[in-house]
């Protein structure tokens, strides 16, 4: 049996689209092919702007053929901590409405971090015990933030692999998902960069304003750990999918 090692490296494919809902068409055709090879499919799910349109597609395919998502399983990438996970602005919330709720993902197939856990970094260990028992993740769906990462795994001077308590830089505070909270997040929790390495295939979707220079350091192919998305170029199975407006 061919493992995820043994796999011919390919370098990440970039495709542009005219808009983000042709991207999302697209993004969308790509999940629900994984899906017919896998129905017990483990995807692990970015919240925010550039998925959105993705998750809508999958919501109305779920109109025709729910027989076809009746085992996926859904990892939350990472969550803001510290706040209630009722907060509308929780990455809880924004999976439970465009996500879990649409395509009728029960509880036991839908693995996640508490916001509210009191011991965060214990929090973060369960999850990373949990990936390492049932992943890996077959299909890891991503945004690209601003300021270059990806989950909350931030630039900085060294990366985490496992998942982590996140010191949130200012950019990612300013997240239009943080202005619709009641209160500032203090950290995140994040899948880490090995969780998103060991992912059999990775969709990067780039889409939304201010990510112009984020994408142009990307395409310059240079490994940083201040650009977290540039380690995407190490791994052998990842389709960067680009609204042609965001560039
Ligand atoms: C959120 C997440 C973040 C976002 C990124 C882009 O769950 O993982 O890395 O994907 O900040 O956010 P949008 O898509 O809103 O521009």
């Amino acid at each position: 049996m061919e493992t995820n090692n043994q796999k011919n490296l390919n370098p990440m494919k970039i495709t542009y689209f005219d808009d983000s809902s042709k991207m999302s068409a697209f993004a969308s055709l790509m999940v629900l092919n994984e899906l017919r090879k896998k129905q017990y499919l483990l995807i692990a799910a970015a919240t925010g702007g550039s998925p959105e349109g993705l998750y809508q597609m999958l919501e109305k395919r779920y109109q025709f053929d729910p027989e076809l998502f009746e085992k996926l399983r859904v990892l939350k990438l990472d969550e803001w901590g510290g706040i209630p996970m009722s907060d509308p602005g929780s990455c809880h919330s924004y999976l439970n409405e465009k996500v879990l709720k649409p395509l009728h993902v029960s509880s036991d197939r839908y693995l996640a971090f508490d916001s509210a856990a009191p011991d965060p970094a214990e929090e973060c260990r369960r999850i990373q015990e949990e990936i390492d028992h049932t992943g890996p993740i077959d299909c890891c769906i991503l945004g690209l933030g601003k300021n270059g990462h990806i989950g909350f795994n931030e630039p900085a001077s060294i990366l985490q692999s496992d998942c982590h308590v996140a010191k949130l830089s200012a950019e990612t505070i300013d997240h239009p998902l943080v202005q619709a909270m009641s209160q500032t997040p203090s950290f995140g929790m994040t899948v880490g960069m090995k969780g998103i390495m060991q992912s059999k295939k990775i969709l990067l979707l780039i889409t939304g304003s201010g990510k112009q220079e984020a994408i142009k350091k990307l395409m310059e192919k240079e490994i940083s750990t201040q650009l977290p998305a540039s380690f995407l170029w190490l791994h052998g199975d990842v389709e960067c999918l680009i609204d042609k407006t965001s560039c």
